[in-house]
């Protein structure tokens, strides 16, 4: 049967509206009810001895491999790149037998992904893939499959596929850190704690529409928009400035904000709104005292964070969004969320084909 929009003006606030259900459904594959720890499913390959993970994928895939490099070497020490598969499947890099692959993709159809794959497998590497689809051309392909249970995606920005991907690859990080014992159980029983409280926090925020209407309403007009972030967060940062320049047309650029002084701190001025996203946890510090040079800049802070970080960050932001308290471990994957839903109402400010935006498509199966 065709899939309608329910009650909903578009596909994509349909499907944002979908994220705490996908990331239960998500997390309900993948956690054993009995040990509270991920299960993978198994590889022929031995956890212990894997030296190196190259993670390859397209669009906001590649932003949730993005922030599973930081997870994947923080829990379980191993070594991870992550790269666009434009430039993976041209540059072939050489790969060992003890490394292992990894593609992330909503449709499992993309063909720069899928080359990546291929290469990967060429190298006599095996390949894991996060899919979306499982009788797709990589899910076939694969070694491995875990498979993310978004559900069909119709918009053709990705949201709940993004979020299911990142909770995958949150969970797979604490299963190797497991299997190689390089967290406690107890720190990982918290950290899946941590994963299970997501659905319900995501639902909060998507109670916050009106904020982020109102945050909307004072970025409609810029030229250029910021996006700020650090560790984990930086991909998150990413993602907010592409969706919001997909959906908008509004020029954004996501950074890293401990890089801001060599570039981007030069576009600052009172006309260009600095989004960060900045949860309390180790970076917190580290990335109010960048946004505190934007601030002298002239540059408008707007804030992202919980209630103990808003508080530090009042005297300089313009605008405060408190979002739920979380661990910074799954603070990515909740702050995906009002990133999205930020560009959504952008978007219909702007009076843009939310679903359909102009020169792109769901799935780029030509190279
Ligand atoms: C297109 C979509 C993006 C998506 C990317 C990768 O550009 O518009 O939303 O992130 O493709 O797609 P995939 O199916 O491989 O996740």
């Amino acid at each position: 049967a065709a899939i309608g929009k329910g009650n909903f003006r578009h596909f994509m606030e349909k499907e944002l509206h979908e994220h705490p259900i996908v990331i239960g459904d998500t997390l309900h594959r993948m956690i054993d009810p009995a040990t509270r720890l991920p299960v993978l499913p198994a590889l022929d390959l031995d956890l212990n001895t894997i030296s190196r993970i190259c993670i390859s994928a397209c669009g906001s895939a590649f932003y949730a491999g993005l922030t599973a490099r930081y997870w994947i070497e923080e829990y379980a020490r191993i070594a991870v790149d992550a790269d666009v598969a434009s430039e993976f499947r041209y540059r072939e890099p050489p790969l060992h037998s003890d490394e292992l692959g990894i593609v992330v993709s909503q449709s499992g159809e993309t063909a720069d992904t899928m080359a990546a794959l291929r290469y990967i497998r060429t190298q006599g590497c095996k390949v894991m893939s996060v899919v979306n689809v499982p009788e797709s051309t990589m899910a076939r392909e694969s070694d491995l499959i875990l498979e993310t249970i978004a559900g069909p995606e119709i918009s053709v920005a990705s949201t709940k596929a993004f979020t299911a991907q990142l909770t995958v690859l949150a969970g797979f990080a604490l299963a190797l850190a497991h299997a190689r014992g390089t967290l406690s159980r107890d720190r990982i029983e918290a950290l899946v704690a941590a994963l299970m409280e997501l659905p319900a926090k995501a639902a909060q925020i998507l109670n916050e529409e009106d904020e982020i209407r109102r945050l909307a309403t004072q970025i409609q007009d810029a030229r250029d928009v910021l996006f700020f972030g650090r560790g984990s967060m930086m991909p998150i940062a990413l993602e907010g400035a592409l969706k919001l320049k997909e959906l908008s047309y509004i020029h954004a650029e996501g950074y890293p904000a401990g890089e801001m002084k060599h570039g981007p701190i030069a576009l600052i001025d009172a006309s260009v709104p600095v989004i960060a996203v900045v949860p309390s946890g180790p970076l917190f510090e580290k990335t109010a005292s960048n946004l505190q040079e934007a601030a002298a800049r002239g540059g408008r802070i707007i804030v992202l964070s919980d209630s103990e970080g808003a508080k530090k960050l009042a005297g300089i932001a313009s605008e405060v969004v408190i979002l739920p308290d979380c661990d910074p471990f799954v603070a990515p994957i909740l702050y995906a969320i009002p990133v999205q839903m930020l560009a959504y109402q952008v978007a219909i400010l702007k009076g843009t084909d939310v679903d359909q935006p102009r020169n792109l498509a769901k799935s780029v199966t030509v190279e």
